[in-house]
C-alpha cells in the first residue's frame, strides 16, 4: 500500500477536541457534563449580518471571487483596524482567508523554509507548535511560568531571537487570558527593533476583549520604524461569535499580503460571496454585541478568578482578556482523588471529567504541563456550579 506523506507523521489531531470529545461521549451516554474545554464564544452575530448573508444568497454572482477578498471587505477590514487603533494601511497591505488558522498556516508557509526558527512563547496555543512541526520549522519555545503571569519578558526575547526568522506573538492570549499592557508592549517593541532579519506575526485575534480599561496595545504604534516587519492576523471568530463562518485576514507589509494571495490562488481560490457579506455586515454594523459581550466576559472572569484563587495551592495569574484562565494546578499532582492518583495535567483534567463531570484542558496541550485552561464562555448557570465541583474536587484531594 503507499504511503502517506512523511509529514504526516508529524501532524498530530488538536489536543483540546479530543477532551472535548471525551466530554461529548460522556453526555451522550447521560453524564450531567460542564464545558470549559472549547474556545468558542457561545453567542450567535446579530440579526443584521443574517440579512446580509440572505440578501447575498439572492443576488449570488455564482462566480470565482478575488484571490485578495472583494474590495469592499477589504475596506471594511480597513475600518475595522481603524477602530483597533491600527491606521496606515491600505488594501495592498491585506489578505483575507478561512479563518485566522488558515492565515497562520499560509504564514508559516510563506515565511519559514525547513529549518528555519521560529520563536514564541510558552504557553502557546497548540496549533503554533503543529504548524510549525508539520512545516519542518525548528521551534524556539520561551518558557512563561505563572510565575512570571505568564508573559514574555524583553531579556527572554532578546536572548532568543539571534538567528530567528519568524517572531510569533499572541495577544490577549489563548490559553492564559493575559494581555500586555502598553508598557510592555513598548519594551517587547524596543526589543524586536534590535533584530532587523526577523518577521513578527501577532496573533491579537482577541483584541477587542480586553478587560479592565487596559486597552489593546500593538508593536507599531509602540515602534513605527517595525511597520515593514510585523504581520497582524485578526478573525471574526470570537469579536463576532462567527467562529464557524471562517473569516480570517491579514494587514501587513505588501510583500507577505501578496504572497497570501498567491497561496490562496493555488488552494481556497476566494471567500465565498455569502460569507464575505456577512463579514462586511458585522465589521459595519452595530457594535453592541461584541461590548456587551465583552462586559460579560469580564463578569465571568470575576467569577473564576475568584473560585480558582480561593482554592489553597492553586496560583491564577489574573486574566484580562479573551475568556480564558489557565491556573497553576500543580499543587494537586502526588495526591489522589477518590483512589484515583494524579501526577499530571491529563490525569487531574482525567479525573476531574470522570468523578465531577467538569471538562478542562490539560495545560501540556499548551506546553505548560503543570496548568489546565479554562475556557468561561458557558451561561453563568453553569459557570458557578462547575468552578463549585473544581472547588470540591480540590478539597476531596488526599
Ligand atoms: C490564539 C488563536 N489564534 C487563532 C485562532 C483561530 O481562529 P479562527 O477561528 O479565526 O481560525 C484561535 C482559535 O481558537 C486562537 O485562539
Amino acid at each position: 500500500m503507499p504511503q502517506l506523506a512523511a509529514r504526516m507523521g508529524r501532524a498530530k489531531p488538536s489536543a483540546i477536541m479530543l477532551v472535548a470529545e471525551k466530554a461529548k461521549q460522556l453526555k451522550a451516554a447521560g453524564r450531567d457534563i460542564i464545558s470549559f474545554s472549547i474556545g468558542v464564544p457561545n453567542f450567535l452575530p446579530g440579526p443584521h449580518v443574517y440579512e446580509a448573508a440572505r440578501k447575498a444568497l439572492e443576488h449570488d454572482s455564482g462566480q470565482y471571487g478575488s484571490n485578495r477578498g472583494p474590495d469592499a471587505l477589504l475596506d471594511a477590514f480597513l475600518r475595522h483596524l481603524e477602530g483597533s487603533g491600527l491606521s496606515g494601511f491600505t488594501r495592498r497591505n491585506l489578505a483575507t482567508g478561512i479563518g485566522a488558522k488558515h492565515i497562520l498556516y499560509n504564514l508559516a508557509e510563506a515565511l519559514l523554509d525547513p529549518g528555519d526558527v521560529i520563536v514564541f512563547p510558552t504557553p502557546y496555543w497548540t496549533t503554533y507548535l503543529d504548524i510549525a512541526e508539520i512545516l519542518e520549522a525548528n521551534v524556539r519555545a520561551l518558557p512563561c511560568p505563572s510565575t512570571q503571569d505568564y508573559k514574555l519578558t524583553p531579556a527572554q526575547l532578546d536572548a532568543a531571537l539571534p538567528g530567528a526568522k519568524v517572531f510569533l506573538f499572541n495577544n490577549p492570549s489563548n490559553p492564559t487570558g493575559m494581555v500586555y499592557s502598553k508598557h510592555e508592549i513598548a519594551a517587547l517593541a524596543d526589543v524586536l527593533v534590535r533584530h532587523p532579519d526577523v518577521w513578527i506575526i501577532c496573533d491579537d485575534i482577541y483584541n477587542r476583549m480586553v478587560f479592565d480599561g487596559i486597552g489593546y496595545h500593538n508593536f507599531v504604534n509602540a515602534r513605527p520604524e517595525l511597520r515593514d516587519r510585523v504581520i497582524n492576523v485578526d478573525s471574526l471568530s470570537k469579536t463576532y461569535g462567527m467562529p464557524g463562518w471562517r473569516v480570517g485576514f491579514i494587514a501587513g507589509p505588501e510583500v507577505v499580503a501578496q504572497a497570501m494571495v498567491t497561496l490562496n490562488s493555488n488552494h481556497i481560490t476566494n471567500v465565498p460571496e455569502v460569507v464575505t457579506a456577512a463579514a462586511i455586515a458585522a465589521l459595519d454594523g452595530p457594535q453592541d454585541v461584541p461590548e456587551q459581550k465583552n462586559a460579560e466576559f469580564a463578569a465571568k472572569r470575576d467569577l473564576v478568578y475568584a473560585a480558582l484563587t480561593s482554592i489553597p495551592g492553586v496560583v491564577c495569574p489574573r486574566p484580562q482578556g479573551a475568556f480564558y484562565a489557565f491556573p497553576d494546578i500543580s499543587c494537586a499532582f502526588g495526591k489522589s482523588h477518590a483512589g484515583t492518583r494524579i501526577d499530571s495535567d491529563v490525569d487531574f483534567c482525567n479525573a476531574l471529567l470522570e468523578a465531577k463531570g467538569v471538562a478542562c484542558v490539560p495545560g501540556s496541550a499548551f506546553g505548560e504541563p503543570r496548568a489546565l485552561r479554562i475556557s468561561y464562555t458557558c451561561p453563568t448557570a453553569q459557570l458557578e456550579p462547575g468552578l463549585a465541583r473544581i472547588r470540591d474536587f480540590f478539597a476531596e484531594l488526599a
